[in-house]
């Protein structure tokens, strides 16, 4: 497994793999890997030849106050992972590597970035954006590939791929959660047993609005009241909990009626820990899916 840490090293890497002739895949991550990254991974290498993965905590998409200094580094476990989901290479660079002295420019997002976690995490997005800007053009991917866990930041990216022309499929691959249904995520390293157990609140809340929707609930005020009633007891505090259009991100009020596909979404602190999770209702599989959780017994005993 190479490791890269100079940009210019690792673009001249994927440089001679394009001219080789491979297609090239990235995977951006913040490293502190799991099963869901493990996946972007073996996903990519069903439609590239040569895959690399980006480990690099982004200073510019924390905020002063968020979690910045103490989110989970570990290269070394991080390496194993990705060469077991069948990675090529990793960029791991240092900050003043990304940002040198003199760096000024930041990709400026809009509307898409304006509800949900944009408008409690300001400035968020644009350090997203700006990230996955550099490392698009330091790659050249025929193809990147990002979670449905963080759906805005798909859609985010999605938006400025298309905005800006760049010359890259970018592919949103789902949720993979936790066999009790907790989205997983590297944040669930904050979380103590207690805290742990109680965030099953966070896919039972969604599972429940999911199951009203299935049985016709389309109010939109219902739906969030149905996944916040599970949330509220357990979180310190709520950011949000809101229905949206699943492709412009807009938020629905209360009173309005959702579309037959609409995006559920929040986010709400657990133990110290802030955590998201989403589903498209009328899409996605529901969290805890009781039945089929049911059938799958029932194939084990037969
Ligand atoms: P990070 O949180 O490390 O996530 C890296 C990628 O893994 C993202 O595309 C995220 O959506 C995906 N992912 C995380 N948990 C997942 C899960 N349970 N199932 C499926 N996919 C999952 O997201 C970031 O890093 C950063 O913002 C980044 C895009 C790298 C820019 O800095």
């Amino acid at each position: 497994m190479e490791i890269w840490r100079a940009p210019l090293d690792f673009r001249r890497a994927c440089d001679e793999a394009r001219q080789r002739g491979a297609r090239v895949g990235l995977v951006p991550t913040m490293g502190a890997l799991h099963r869901g990254h493990q996946t972007l991974i073996e996903e990519a290498r069903k439609h590239a030849d040569f895959i690399v993965v980006s480990i690099f905590v982004n200073p510019t998409q924390f905020g002063p106050n968020e979690d910045f200094a103490r989110y989970p580094r570990d290269l070394e476990g991080d390496a194993k992972k990705c060469a077991e989901a069948g990675a090529h290479g990793i960029f791991a660079p240092a900050p003043a590597d990304m940002y040198p002295p003199g760096d000024e420019t930041r990709v400026h997002v809009g509307a898409t970035a304006a509800g949900l976690c944009g408008a409690h995490r300001p400035g968020h997005f644009e350090g997203v954006a700006t990230v996955v800007t550099k490392l698009f053009a330091l790659v050249g991917p025929a193809i990147a590939l990002f979670g449905r866990k963080d759906y805005q930041q798909l859609k985010v990216i999605e938006r400025f791929t298309r905005d800006l022309f760049l010359p890259v499929e970018v592919v949103g691959v789902r949720t993979v959660r936790e066999p009790d249904g907790l989205a997983m995520s590297s944040r669930n390293a904050y979380l103590s047993a207690e805290a742990r157990a109680q965030a099953l609140a966070i896919p039972q809340g969604l599972s429940a609005a999911a199951r009203a929707f299935a049985a016709g609930e389309r109010r939109a005020g219902m739906l969030t009241a149905l996944a916040r009633g599970h949330v509220a007891p357990v979180a310190s505090s709520i950011d949000y909990v809101d229905v949206a259009d699943a492709d412009t991100l807009t938020v629905l009020g209360p009173e309005e009626h959702t579309p037959d596909r609409v995006l559920l979404a929040l986010a709400v602190r657990i133990g110290g820990a802030r955590l998201i999770d989403n589903m498209v209702l009328g899409e996605d599989p529901i969290p805890l899916d009781t039945t089929a959780a049911k059938e799958g017994d029932e194939e084990r005993h037969a």
